[in-house]
């Protein structure tokens, strides 16, 4: 077989290069490692910037996106119980859209036409600091050979594609949480109409949702926590001691009908060019929740990216290619900032004591006190031109 591209992935960065080349004309195959059931039962991400919305009507996935998709002006921060609403529109016009990576994934893999390779068993890369690179990976036990012009890396932080790349060609930079977040998804309609982020004593609490109906929620944990150890019950019982009490009494509760744990880490690698590879989403950098910026962060850099392959491919011009890794890392690390950021506002972290709660203290009070602190945030959570 040969194609112009071989993306290694199929969760929403993958999907959506593969859509954006199919478009343009320019053929690419998707390798993924496990089934669709299995990729579309993953729960993450849940909210979506204005430029994540633009990009699925360019793939012309949007259709279910507008019609069910739940437009939010805003954010609720909560310190101790002290509440303070964020109003995105009024401090700088803009919004965000709820819908959950789930549904996006969905639709991405609804529309596309091309062939996507589900169930590839031990994808291997080679030759791609070369002129002729190939993909080869074993279905059904046969081995397969696709050979290429390109290769896109989107599989993920524990993919195959950024693990091919000899060591001494990438430096990473990482930072791992002493904590994780413990998520419970449940039918029943949101405690409130917008996302409340809570900082209590006790940790760390998120009430987000997916619909009028479907509810996420999450509660910081030690990153060995196990999710065996936690009940409904006692998920419930913790998540109201997190949160200001009158959120507390109105909170709707139910069996959970998915119960996970994340860990928190951030991490970037670099560069994320290699020759004929080029790496993009999960793959080539992690952000800590709670900026929710991973799948936005994803969604960007495979816009770039997709320029990038169709500008090499049709125009047969390298600019694109020669920019992407410089042009994204730079968008990359202002979200490393800013999720890094939130994280160190919201959690607790025991190693810097009475000390440290007093400065996350001070910083929530100047953030209710002012307008430009209020913008940054805005800004960022909304997010930053491409
Ligand atoms: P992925 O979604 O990881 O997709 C990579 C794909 O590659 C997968 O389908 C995988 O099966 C496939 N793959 C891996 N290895 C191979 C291989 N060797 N061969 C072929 N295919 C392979 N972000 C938020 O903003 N909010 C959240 O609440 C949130 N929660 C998260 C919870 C968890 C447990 C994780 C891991 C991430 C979470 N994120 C969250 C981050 C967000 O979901 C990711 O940033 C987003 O999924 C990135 O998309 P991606 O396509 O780059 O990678
Ligand atoms: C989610 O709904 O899963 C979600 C929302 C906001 C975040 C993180 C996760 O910051």
């Amino acid at each position: 077989m040969r194609t112009n591209v071989v993306i290694i992935g199929a969760g929403p960065a993958g999907l959506m290069l593969g859509r954006l080349l199919e478009l343009a004309g320019v053929d690419a195959i998707i390798l993924e490692r496990k089934s669709p059931d299995y990729v579309l039962g993953r729960i993450r991400a849940g909210v979506l910037e204005q430029g994540t919305v633009d990009l699925m009507d360019r793939a012309e996935a949007s259709t279910r996106l507008h019609a069910e998709g739940l437009i939010h002006h805003g954010i609720e921060l909560s310190f101790d119980g002290d509440r303070h609403r964020l109003d995105f529109t009024k401090l700088i016009g803009r919004h965000v859209m709820i819908y959950g990576q789930t549904e996006v994934t969905r639709d991405l893999m609804n529309v596309r036409k091309a062939p996507t390779i589900y169930e590839a068993e031990d994808v291997e890369l080679h030759n791609f600091d070369g002129h002729s690179p190939h993909v080869t990976y074993k279905k059904g036990g046969i081995t397969h050979r696709i050979d290429c012009d390109y290769i896109a890396g989107c599989d993920g932080f524990h993919g195959v594609s950024r693990q091919s790349v000899p060591e001494k060609a990438l430096t990473t930079f990482e930072r791992i949480y002493p904590f994780g977040w413990l998520g419970i998804l449940v039918d029943q309609p949101p405690v409130a109409d917008e996302l409340i982020y809570a900082h209590n004593a006790r940790g760390f609490a998120l009430c987000s949702q997916r619909s009028h109906t479907r509810s996420r929620y999450y509660v910081q944990v030690p990153a060995d926590e196990n999710v065996e150890n936690w009940s409904d019950t006692r998920f419930w019982d913790e998540l109201r001691l997190r949160l200001n009490p009158e959120t507390a009494k109105a909170l709707k509760t139910g069996p959970s009908i998915e119960k996970s744990i994340a860990p928190l880490r951030s991490f970037v690698a670099e560069p994320l060019r290699f020759g004929r590879l080029f790496l993009a989403g999960d793959a080539a950098h992690i952000v800590p929740p709670t900026g929710a910026k991973g799948l936005n962060l994803a969604m960007s850099d495979v816009a770039t990216l997709a320029d990038a392959l169709i500008e090499a491919t049709i125009e047969k011009s390298q600019a694109g290619v020669d920019a992407y890794s410089a042009k994204v890392l730079q968008r990359i690390w202002k979200a490393e900032r800013f999720s890094w950021w939130m994280t160190s506002l919201l959690h607790t972290f025991p190693e810097t004591g009475a000390f440290g709660r007093r400065i996350q203290r001070a910083e929530f009070d100047y953030l209710c006190s002012s307008h430009a602190a209020q913008q940054s945030l805005a800004e960022n959570y909304t997010g930053l031109p491409s």
